[in-house]
């Protein structure tokens, strides 16, 4: 038998160590907690509070009605004006079905929104610290992926300059992500317009990850796609997943300028066609109607973010600051001289608390973990107080270790 010559495409090759390696802590933890360890979780972005029982049961009864067959490609025209609607409902701006395509999930609309608009040879802008999967979802277009560093000190907004000193002739899209994750930076309508203004004259795409828009806590939700003079540039993903606690209902949806998702839909049945009809029913009830669901889930995350916050604050071994909307805390880990994945296996290994570490997320989470707020008040207490321990005691020694050095 010759040897085989069989051959695969370069994509894989380039999302090798983007994708399960990001959260190579998380899954360890999963395996130990299935031999028998008691872990409390606070790594995922998995919302732990029920979602709306009135999209539940309408997906239910439509499943139960047959709507088992196949959907459109671009999404049901029912669930297309729906997702108009709520955009046009919130921008004051005319939307049509003609503006969007359902997808499944933001994943999806993100993949899809990024193959339409880059190749090989182009650059995408991603303010850092980023969402994980963004470089995945670049690197598997051919596209270069080029950080914007954000600050701690601006609590992590990107700022124009920054943005500015990133482009060059081959950059073609921003793609940036408010309310954000992992930082909870969540952007003004200003601070949208000076970004706006940037990209306008450099004529950028932006792309907006939105998945959180529901989720600010005292300051409102802005988007590029809100904007008029942005408008034509600008592209708004996100879905139910976060909102109304149905992340396995995967159902989300791109929102842009008509040929722009012409050619995307071409693109998302390529791969996917369409969502399933009886959860696309369900999504048009999750965005037609005002579920109390859905505003209590963003005041509990508030509440457990102020008291993550209060628990940790004035630590020697770690700093927090407030996150201005989404799910999660950033903590900084540098003061116990340990990178965020280095605290994040001793935290697993020694107190059985399992986070994300923060080099997930771009250079700029380096020295940080992120602490998901998906746990009950009681727990996240239990899971504070081991992090506030571990990260005193590692500071100490490293004091005293600099100290001696
Ligand atoms: C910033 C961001 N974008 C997208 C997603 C994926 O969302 P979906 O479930 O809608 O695909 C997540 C999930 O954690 C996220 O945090």
């Amino acid at each position: 038998m010759t040897a085989s010559s069989l051959k695969y495409a370069s994509i894989s090759d380039r999302l090798d160590g983007l994708g399960a390696a990001k959260w190579a802590v998380h899954i360890a933890g999963k395996q130990r907690a299935a031999a028998g360890a008691d872990l409390i979780f606070l790594s995922i972005g998995e919302p732990d509070l029920p979602p709306p029982a009135k999209v539940v049961e309408h997906a239910i009864t439509a499943l139960r009605a047959g709507r088992t067959k196949y959907a459109s490609g671009q999404g049901e025209v029912g669930t297309l004006d729906a997702v108009a609607a709520h955009h046009e409902r919130r921008s004051g701006l005319p939307t049509t079905r003609r503006n969007i395509a359902v997808t499944s999930g933001t994943q999806h609309a993100l993949y899809a929104a990024i193959t339409t608009l880059v190749e090989t040879g182009d650059e995408v802008l991603v303010p850092d610290p980023y969402y994980a999967t963004y470089e995945g979802v670049v690197a598997s277009t051919g596209a270069t992926f080029v950080p914007v560093p954000t600050l701690p000190e601006h609590d992590f907004h990107l700022r124009p300059e920054a943005l500015e000193a990133a482009i060059t002739p081959r950059s073609r899209v921003l793609l940036m992500n408010t309310p954000s994750n992992p930082t909870g930076a969540v952007l003004s309508e200003a601070e949208i317009d000076a970004i706006g203004e940037v990209c306008e004259r450099h004529d950028l795409w932006i792309v907006c990850d939105e998945v959180y828009a529901e989720l600010t806590f005292d300051r409102p939700f802005s988007s590029p796609f809100d904007r008029p003079r942005l408008r034509e540039r600008a592209v708004s993903v996100a879905s139910i997943s976060k909102s109304h606690a149905l992340p396995g209902f995967r159902s989300g949806w791109a929102a842009g300028p008509e040929e722009f998702i012409r050619r995307l839909t071409l693109v998302s049945e390529t791969m996917l066609f369409g969502i399933q009809p009886f959860l696309s029913d369900a999504l048009v009830v999750a965005l037609d109607e005002q579920h109390p669901e859905v505003r209590r889930q963003r005041d509990v995350f508030h509440e457990r973010a102020q008291a993550m916050v209060a628990t940790l604050e004035g630590s020697t071994g770690v700093r927090v600051h407030l996150p201005e909307g989404g799910m999660f805390v950033l903590a900084d880990v540098r003061p116990t001289g340990l990178s965020g994945l280095d605290f994040a296996w001793r935290l697993l290994d020694e107190c059985g608390v399992v986070v994300m570490p923060g080099e997930s997320f771009g250079a700029r989470g380096a020295g940080h973990v992120r602490l998901a707020l998906t746990v009950e008040a009681d727990v996240m207490a239990e899971a504070c107080r081991r992090i506030r321990e571990l990260a005193e005691q590692l500071a100490a020694e490293h004091r005293a270790d600099t100290q001696e050095g």
